[in-house]
């Protein structure tokens, strides 16, 4: 009897035990599935950064005279300086040489079609989908555009079917080095090819162009590592005491450095935005997150010998000279140049030392679920998606945000239609040229406080750019108070953003 008794309070114990970590466990489960469709308005923690607002989702949709992203467009009439058409196509991506893959191009190639404006002209791009089966949109990263040309699928659009078109309008304000890609399932599109480069130059009055102005966009697909989609080195022509501008694009998910050898050269431009009184280095490297780009310039040797601008591991190499010249070797430089006290200050455009917001972007990592599966899952301000914060702000704001890791990996933080100053990293002030970036790499361990103005009105991503990482949820949205969107992520269209 004893014994029975005995076997009968283990099995109740241990069943007891078993639910007490079952049910739990069933519960979280449960509450992490994410909805088939829903509005990225209803998404998450609001977060008014000491500013005023709604406090909850309820208050937001109550918002009188709510703006939808749909009216905030570029110019709807005059004729564009630049129009153009990208046809996106899915299939076999002849690599130049290099294998075939299997990816996405547009016009019949991946990059796509370089776009090249001056600064102030009306851009018309056609979007047309010819054959992309999950559909396709097209974001201009780091060209600040009215909401609407954004092209994030479910927030500023849907997404383009095939046989689809979608028309782009914006007019292209700043100069610099910019790229685009699809912002629909862009964790493969945009790794599979579904990308070009945008250049903005500046009024020809203004500066001496270079001799030399070229891109140099870096991108493995399925491993092969590329500049311009050519695998190998790729020679660019320039003659003795040229000056060049070299516009590196890192359309990868992970940092990469950059360099010259052979000749000093200065990181004349970081995402499009001039540093101030670059200085000359040498033996150098420059580290592009991904997303990033950072503008090169510099002399050719008077004595005709090339000069090499390395990427990654330096196998994949522009050579800048004349053909078959001497050229530098492939050595990856020890020292890597630091932008926080890079250049020259220069006064602010606004006054960050009283923001009306200060928001924290907290980025750490925890066993849990992600829409029903169990994982280690990236956590944003301690909550794993879809429950991150929604950022609010009102037009003119000057905001301050603290980006924090701890999550034992590297993510580049991407914000849309905005560019950032960074004030500090690891408490350490800025001290060269204000550094703006729209993509920072904030490593393990980091903590970066920068600070943006308000002044594009809009609901915007605010995500890493490791793509894959924004599609395991480390993904939240800045919206202005008053704006909302009529789009949705999944529904008919089958909107995914990530
Ligand atoms: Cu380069 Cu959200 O994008
Ligand atoms: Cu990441």
């Amino acid at each position: 009897m004893v014994n029975v008794r005995r076997g009968q309070l283990r099995l109740i114990l241990a069943t007891v035990a078993t639910a007490a970590i079952v049910v739990p466990l069933g519960w979280m489960w449960y509450a992490s599935l994410v909805p088939e469709t829903y509005s990225v308005m209803d998404m998450g923690i609001i977060d008014l950064g000491g500013g005023p607002g709604p406090s909850d989702h309820a208050g937001m949709d109550e918002t009188p005279g709510a703006l939808s992203v749909d009216t905030l467009t570029g110019p709807q009439t005059g004729t564009p300086d630049v129009a153009m058409t990208l046809t996106a196509e899915q299939g076999d991506l002849p690599l130049e040489g290099g294998p075939t893959v299997d990816g996405y191009t547009f016009n019949g190639s991946s990059p796509g079609p370089e776009i090249r404006a001056t600064q102030g002209d009306l851009v018309e791009v056609t979007l047309v989908n010819e054959s992309v089966s999950e559909g396709v949109t097209i974001h201009w990263h780091g060209v600040d555009v009215p909401n609407a040309e954004d092209g994030v699928a479910g927030v500023t659009q849907d997404a383009v079917p095939t046989g689809g078109e979608h028309v782009y309008r914006f007019v292209a304000d700043d100069t610099g080095t910019y790229w685009y890609h699809s912002h629909q399932v862009s964790h493969e599109q945009v790794r599979g090819g579904l990308f070009g480069t945008l250049v903005v130059e500046p009024r020809a009055a203004q500066v001496e162009p270079p001799a030399l102005d070229v891109v140099m966009a870096v991108h493995g697909y399925d491993g092969t590592d590329t500049i311009n989609g050519r695998v190998g080195e790729t020679w660019v022509d320039a003659e003795a005491g040229d000056t060049a501008r070299v516009r590196v694009v890192n359309t990868d998910s992970g940092p990469m450095l950059t360099w010259v050898a052979g000749a000093p050269y200065r990181v004349a431009a970081v995402d499009g935005r001039d540093v101030n009184k670059p200085t000359d280095v040498e033996d150098t490297a420059v580290l592009v997150t991904a997303g990033g780009r950072v503008d090169l310039e510099l002399t050719m040797p008077a004595d005709g010998s090339a000069v090499r601008v390395g990427a990654g591991g330096g196998e994949t190499s522009m050579l800048v000279g004349q053909d078959e010249a001497d050229a530098p070797g492939t050595d990856v430089p020890d020292d890597e140049l630091d932008l926080l006290s890079y250049g020259t200050p220069a006064p602010l455009p606004f006054d960050v030392t009283a923001p009306d917001r200060e928001f924290d972007y907290t980025i750490g990592r925890r066993p849990g679920f992600l829409d029903g599966r169990p994982g280690m899952w990236w956590t944003i301000n301690g909550k794993l998606f879809p429950d991150v914060p929604m950022y609010v702000v009102a037009e003119g704001d000057v905001v301050t945000m603290t980006l924090e890791n701890s999550s034992g990996q590297v993510h580049p933080m991407h914000l849309h239609g905005h560019h950032a100053v960074v004030l500090s990293r690891n408490g350490i002030e800025a001290t060269g040229s204000p550094w703006w970036v729209d993509s920072l790499d904030v490593g393990d361990g980091e903590t970066y406080e920068i600070a943006f103005l308000a002044d594009n009105p809009g609901v915007w991503m605010d995500h890493c750019h490791n793509l894959p990482h924004a599609a395991e949820g480390l993904v939240a949205h800045l919206m202005y108070d008053g704006v909302s969107t009529p789009y949705v992520v999944g529904g008919e269209d089958d909107n995914h953003p990530e």
